[in-house]
């Protein structure tokens, strides 16, 4: 019961935070990056205290290099997905570039 509220809360939430990225799927991105991005190193790393993103422009960057290593196929659409949901939910970059 108690497990049921907490998935409709944070799918509430996804969908606001996916709306205010404008056309971005931020829900999409956080399904991408649990299928294919778990490989090499879990979410801890987009939170670690030396990170090596620390703009929006690195953000997209570091997606497209790890879309590569990862061997991920993912579409330009894809990563603006990915980079969504990693900025909503880790990185906290202001939108506008
Ligand atoms: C082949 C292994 C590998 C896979 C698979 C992989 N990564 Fe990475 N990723 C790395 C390594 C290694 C680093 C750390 C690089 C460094 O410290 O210089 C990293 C770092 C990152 C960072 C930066 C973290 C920071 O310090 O702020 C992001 C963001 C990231 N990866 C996203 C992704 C995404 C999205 C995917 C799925 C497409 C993915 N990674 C899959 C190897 C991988």
């Amino acid at each position: 019961m108690k497990r049921h509220i907490i998935i409709a809360a944070s799918g509430a939430l996804l969908l606001l935070t996916g709306l205010s990225a404008g056309a971005a799927d931020t829900a999409k991105g956080k399904a991408l990056v649990g299928e294919r991005c778990t490989g090499c190193h879990d979410d801890r790393i987009y939170t670690r205290p030396n990170r090596i993103v620390h703009s929006l422009r690195d953000l997209h960057g570091r997606v497209k290099f790890c879309d590569s290593a990862a061997n991920a196929g993912f579409s330009d659409g894809d990563i603006d997905d990915v980079v969504s949901f990693l900025n909503h939910t880790y990185y906290k970059f202001p939108d506008a570039q």
